[in-house]
């Protein structure tokens, strides 16, 4: 029999790049999500189960035999009554229950520069959910993104899309802050490979290529061939005239969190590049597609 692996949101982001490979290396795979219907060329090869956090023996029991559990699981804003405190909280109950069900390693997707006396939520909350890992007895690697791209990519699909319709870009603040993005594949490529390994650690998962923001919008903008006119504004300007098309659209488009995180220069590292995937070059073999659906938040989690 197949050695069981399970991976939340597997039908996700991250998650289908992490499942499709398990299931390329002949594991089991089994995902807790709160989506089981959505759609997905993977759906019948993938045992569902429910992402739940209020039922920690069930959720024990939906861990039952698996080795690896690949945790995808976060918040990206507090949106009615999901909050950071309870994003963390639901992922202290996966730990325990993790434990409970013996599941021998523990992969966990995290941020660039968690911080635990972080004033933002999202680096705070990371940071208690890693220290949370590195204080339990599971075999543990913890692996710290800064933006993820790729096919279903939200934040850089969404500036072509702006840059595709709009007159104006507007960008938050100076534009000079730093970004290391990297290929969502890249990141499953090194789940995986983390999941094989038996060592506690903790890795910045970053692209080889390091943009300001400024140099990413233009970017894109070359790419997508846009007209469009970038400007400068305050920040709380700037977030304020993203309200207004994130209303249009019924989507969250950018977080004052985010917008902070960016200016604290939270999304870049010292560290070397852990993926190979050039964003550059990806959005180029896609500028047919970048940027010409909006991809919205709200939809996909709310
Ligand atoms: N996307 C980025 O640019 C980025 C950057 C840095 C770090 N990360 C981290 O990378 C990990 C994976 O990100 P991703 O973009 O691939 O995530 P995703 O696929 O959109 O979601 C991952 C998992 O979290 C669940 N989830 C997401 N939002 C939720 C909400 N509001 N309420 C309840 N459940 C929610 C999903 O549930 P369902 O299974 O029901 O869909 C899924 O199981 C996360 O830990 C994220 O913090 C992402």
């Amino acid at each position: 029999m197949s050695e069981l692996h399970v991976v939340t949101g597997a039908f996700g982001f991250t998650g289908k790049h992490v499942a499709r490979r398990l299931l390329g290396c002949g594991v089991s795979v089994r995902t807790l999500t709160a989506h089981p219907d959505r759609s997905s060329e993977l759906r019948s090869s993938i045992e569902v189960r429910p992402l739940q956090f209020t039922d920690v023996p069930r959720l024990a029991s939906d861990l039952q035999g698996a080795r690896v559990l690949y945790n995808t699981y976060w918040v990206r804003f507090a949106h009615g009554r999901t909050t950071y405190d309870s994003a963390v909280a639901n992922s202290l109950a996966l730990i325990r229950a993790a434990q409970e069900a013996g599941v021998e390693r523990f992969v966990h997707v995290s941020i660039t520069n968690p911080d635990e006396k972080s004033p933002l939520g999202y680096f705070r909350g990371k940071a208690r959910v890693e220290r949370a890992l590195r204080e339990s007895s599971l075999s543990h690697a913890i692996l710290r993104p800064a933006v993820l791209f790729g096919d279903e990519g939200i934040l850089i699909n969404n500036i072509a899309w702006l840059l595709r319709r709009f007159p104006l870009f507007v960008v938050p603040g100076s534009g000079e802050y730093r970004l290391q993005p990297i290929f969502v594949e890249d990141l499953g490529d090194l789940m995986v490979a983390q999941g094989k390994r038996d060592d506690n650690s903790t890795t910045d998962a970053i692209g080889p290529e390091t943009f300001t923001f400024n140099e990413l919008v233009a970017l894109v903008r070359r790419i997508v061939k846009s007209k469009s006119r970038v400007v400068h504004l305050p920040p709380t300007l700037a977030l304020r005239m993203s309200q207004v098309i994130g209303a249009l659209r019924r989507d969250v488009i950018l977080t004052r969190e985010e917008v902070d995180g960016l200016l604290a220069d939270l999304l870049v590292t010292n560290s070397a590049p852990t993926g190979e995937t050039k964003l550059s070059e990806w959005m180029a073999a896609h500028r047919d597609s970048l940027g010409r659906r909006y991809q919205s938040e709200l939809a996909r989690h709310f």
